[in-house]
């Protein structure tokens, strides 16, 4: 990752942490940005808060800067939900999953009050699917299932394997298969979700629609923060 892109998502991670005011419960995504966004908490004021990660890479890095890391069990609703995303189009909506930790950050952002999402502007795309395949999550027994019936409704897809460190299926801190589905350019964004969402064995996808109440994103020598839909 070029020093631009660095530059760019710390800048847009700095201007988040001036949103986070009074919430006390506070949602935390995965990822490099939020790696980036972690770093300003650490050094800002937020002893005080309760931070709910979406992976135990987040709850880690929250527990080594000394931050109060909850169980979601104890936590009736978040105040505010903090994350990135690895594309984001012209109405807001996203493609998450890249780091495999899309269902707790779903899950996260749908029991947020206000949810916030930092980027840098390498993630905005026209059309979700451009640079990136849309992950899912599936329950590892039901993997051939789910992958022929997908392909049957005319998705490309492929379970996602580590490139490094271990041999075979990337799997998430839920137990779930991440499979990578190819896009389809002719199908809604909702008909896709629908479809997938109805396939008994797929627990999530990365497909976040109309979840985004705030998008900071960080350019190479400006901040902007959209707070509606947009056009680039
Ligand atoms: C984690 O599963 C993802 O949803 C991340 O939010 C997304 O992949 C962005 O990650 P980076 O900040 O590393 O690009």
């Amino acid at each position: 990752m070029s020093n631009d892109f660095e530059k760019a998502k710390a800048s847009a991670a700095k201007e988040a942490i001036k949103y986070i005011g009074g919430s006390k419960t506070i949602g935390i995504g995965t990822g490099s940005t939020v790696g980036i966004l972690l770093k300003e908490i650490r050094g800002g004021n937020f002893l005080d808060k309760v931070f709910v990660p979406s992976s135990l890479e987040t709850a880690l890095i929250l527990s080594s800067y000394g931050l109060s890391v909850a169980n979601p069990i104890s936590v009736k609703k978040l105040d505010v939900y903090l994350d990135s995303a690895d594309e984001v189009d012209q109405n807001m909506n996203m493609i998450k999953g890249g780091g495999a930790a899309l269902t707790m950050e779903k899950i996260l952002a749908h029991f947020s009050k206000k949810r916030i999402f930092i980027v840098d502007y390498s993630k905005l795309v026209k059309r979700l699917g451009e640079k990136t395949p849309l992950p899912i999550e599936v329950i590892p027994q039901f993997t051939s299932m789910v992958l022929e019936e997908l392909r049957e409704k005319g998705y490309k897809a492929a379970v996602r394997t580590m490139s490094k460190a271990k041999y075979g299926p990337v799997i998430s801190d839920l137990g779930g298969l991440i499979v990578d589905v190819t896009l389809p350019k002719e199908k809604e964004l909702t008909e896709v979700e629908k479809e997938l969402k109805s396939i008994p064995g797929i627990v999530e996808t990365g497909l976040f629609l109309n979840m985004v109440d705030m998008l900071i994103v960080g350019w190479e020598n400006k901040v902007e923060v959209l707070k509606s839909s947009f056009l680039y």
